[in-house]
C-alpha cells in the first residue's frame, strides 16, 4: 500500500486539544492508517522560519515547519485568514485584498514544497487541505515530484461570481488544476467549482464529469462529507458523565435545563445572531415553566486579525446586555465562555444538553453539530437546530433546520425543541444517528483515497499548470 502524507496548516500534534474541524477530522483519519502529517508547527520565529521538527506517536510521523513573523502574518493572518477566509464564506463585505500578503501567501506556499519535496517517495500518495496551501501541488509539480495528490477543501466553495471577485482569482483557483482529485464537502460545492472552472477558468466539464483544465489537463472533483468518530463518541459520552467538570455544570443548571453552542470565536457562525435569538426566545416564550440556561462556548480563535477582535467586543456587549435585561437572582440566562475544553468534558456537556444549537451563517461542514448528536442518550435525545447554511444540513435533514438570519425562527425552533416529545425526539435521533454511523470519519477517508488512488487516470500527471 502507499505511503500516505498528509499537509495541512494545522497540525494536531501530540497531547493538543485544538478547536477546528480539520484538524480532529484528520488526526481520526491518520490515527487508523499512519502516515506522515506534514504542516506549521504553531510557531513563529522572529527571522528565518523553515525549520523542521519531528515527532512520532503510534503509527503517525508529524514533521512540522515554523514560520518566520512576516510570512506568518503575511500567510496565516493575512491572506488566508482576511482574504480568502471570508471569501469562501460568502463575506465580499469583510475580504481585505492586499499584494504583499498575496506575495506572501505564494511565498509559504513555495516553502512548503521546497521542505515537504525531499521526503516524498515517488509511489507516496499526498493529501493536500484547505485554503492555506490551494498552490501547493502545482508548486511539487514544478520541482519535479509526480506523485498522486490529491486537494480537500474543508470550508466552502463560494459561487463562481464572488470567486471571481478577488482580485488576481485565475492565479490562485488555476492551481487546483494540478491536483488528480479536488474534494469538497458537498456537492453544491462541487457545482459552484464546475461553475467557476466553465465561467472564469478557462476549463469545462467533460462529458465523462472530469474536469478539464485549458491546457487539457483532466481532473476529478467530488464530494465527501466529512464525519465524525461517531462511535467512539457515542461509547464516552454517557463516561463522561461522571467527570467532575459535567457533572459541576449538570449540578449548577437545576432545575432548568441546558441549550449548548460550542463554536471557534469566528463570524462565520453566527454568533450574534444566535445570541439576538435566543433573546428573543425569553423575549415571547421566556414565562414557560421549562426554563432553560443557554451555554456557549467559544474558545478565542485568530485573535491576531482586526475583524475577530471586533467580534468578541462585540459578543461581550450582546451577552452583557442579555443578561441585563433577563437575568434573575438566581439565574443567568446566558453563560459565555471563552476557552478550550478536554474533548471528553465538551462529550459530556453535550450529553446533558437538552438543545443543541448550530447556527452558523455560512459553514464547510460543522462537526459540532454531529458530535451533539453522536453524544446524545438512545432513550432521552437532545435536539439538534442546525443552520441550513451549513454543509451538515444536506444529509441532517431530521435536525430543526433554520434560516440563522431569521431571529424569530431561530427562537420558535428553540421553543419547538424544548417542548417536542420524547417520542418525536427518538425518531428524529435515531434517522440521524444512523447517517452518522455509516458515514463516519473511516468512511471519509476511505472514499476519498479510494477515490485518489482508483478513479482518477494519471495521464498527463507529471507537470503542474
Ligand atoms: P470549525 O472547523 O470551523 O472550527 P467544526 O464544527 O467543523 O468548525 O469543528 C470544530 C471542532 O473543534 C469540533 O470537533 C469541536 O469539538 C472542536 N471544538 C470547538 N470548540 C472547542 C473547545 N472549546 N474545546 C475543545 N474543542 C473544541
Ligand atoms: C477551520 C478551517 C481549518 C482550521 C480551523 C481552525 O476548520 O477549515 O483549516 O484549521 O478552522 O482554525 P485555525 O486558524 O486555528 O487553524
Amino acid at each position: 500500500m502507499s505511503r500516505l502524507v498528509v499537509v495541512s496548516n494545522r497540525v494536531a500534534t501530540p497531547g493538543e486539544s485544538r478547536a477546528g474541524g480539520l484538524a480532529v477530522g484528520l488526526e481520526a483519519a491518520l490515527r487508523e492508517r499512519g502516515g506522515i502529517w506534514f504542516g506549521w508547527s504553531g510557531k513563529s520565529v522572529r527571522e528565518g522560519g523553515g525549520e523542521l521538527h519531528e515527532a512520532r506517536e503510534g503509527n503517525i510521523r508529524y514533521v512540522t515547519m515554523d514560520l518566520s513573523r512576516t510570512d506568518l502574518d503575511a500567510y496565516y493572518n493575512g491572506f488566508s485568514n482576511r482574504t480568502l477566509w471570508p471569501l469562501l464564506h460568502f463575506r465580499l463585505d469583510l475580504v481585505d485584498y492586499d499584494r504583499n500578503t498575496r506575495i506572501g501567501y505564494a511565498r509559504v506556499n513555495a516553502l512548503f514544497a521546497d521542505k515537504l519535496a525531499p521526503l516524498l517517495r515517488e509511489d507516496d500518495v499526498v493529501w493536500i487541505h484547505d485554503y492555506h496551501l490551494i498552490p501547493l501541488a502545482s508548486l511539487l509539480r514544478e520541482r519535479g515530484i509526480g506523485c498522486r495528490m490529491g486537494f480537500f477543501l474543508h470550508v466552502p466553495m463560494p459561487s463562481a461570481d464572488l470567486a471571481a471577485a478577488l482580485p488576481d482569482h485565475a492565479r490562485l483557483f488555476s492551481t487546483l488544476y494540478a491536483y488528480d482529485l479536488v474534494g469538497f464537502q458537498t456537492l453544491r460545492d462541487v457545482e459552484r467549482f464546475q461553475d467557476y472552472v466553465r465561467l472564469f477558468g478557462g476549463g469545462r466539464v467533460a462529458g465523462d464529469g472530469m474536469l478539464e483544465a485549458p491546457g487539457g489537463r483532466r481532473f476529478r472533483a467530488a464530494a465527501f462529507p466529512i464525519g465524525i468518530d461517531t462511535d467512539q463518541i457515542a461509547t464516552e459520552a454517557p463516561r463522561a458523565l461522571s467527570k467532575p467538570t459535567v457533572r459541576s455544570l449538570r449540578e449548577s443548571l437545576r432545575p432548568r435545563e441546558l441549550v449548548i453552542g460550542v463554536d471557534r470565536l469566528d463570524y462565520s457562525k453566527g454568533l450574534p445572531e444566535r445570541f439576538r435569538g435566543f433573546a428573543r426566545y425569553l423575549e415571547r416564550h421566556g414565562s414557560r415553566k421549562r426554563g432553560l440556561t443557554y451555554l456557549q462556548i467559544a474558545p478565542v480563535s485568530r485573535g491576531e486579525v482586526a475583524e475577530y477582535k471586533l467580534l468578541r467586543t462585540e459578543l461581550e456587549r450582546i451577552a452583557g446586555h442579555i443578561n441585563g435585561s433577563h437575568a434573575t437572582a438566581d439565574w443567568t440566562p446566558l453563560r459565555y465562555v471563552n476557552r478550550n475544553f478536554a474533548r471528553g468534558t465538551l462529550t459530556g456537556f453535550y450529553r446533558i444538553a437538552r438543545i443543541g444549537l448550530v447556527t452558523p451563517l455560512r459553514d464547510g461542514m460543522n462537526l459540532v453539530a454531529k458530535e451533539y448528536v453522536a453524544a446524545q442518550d438512545p432513550d432521552d435525545p437532545g435536539v439538534l437546530v442546525l443552520s441550513m447554511l451549513a454543509g451538515a444540513a444536506y444529509a441532517m435533514r431530521e435536525a430543526l433546520l433554520v434560516n440563522p438570519y431569521d431571529l424569530d425562527g431561530v427562537a420558535d425552533a428553540i421553543d419547538t425543541a424544548a417542548r417536542m416529545p420524547r417520542d418525536e425526539r427518538i425518531e428524529r435521533w435515531q434517522a440521524l444517528m444512523a447517517y452518522l454511523r455509516e458515514n463516519d470519519i473511516d468512511a471519509w477517508c476511505r472514499s476519498y483515497l479510494d477515490a485518489l488512488m482508483f478513479d482518477v487516470p494519471r495521464k498527463g500527471a507529471g507537470k503542474g499548470t
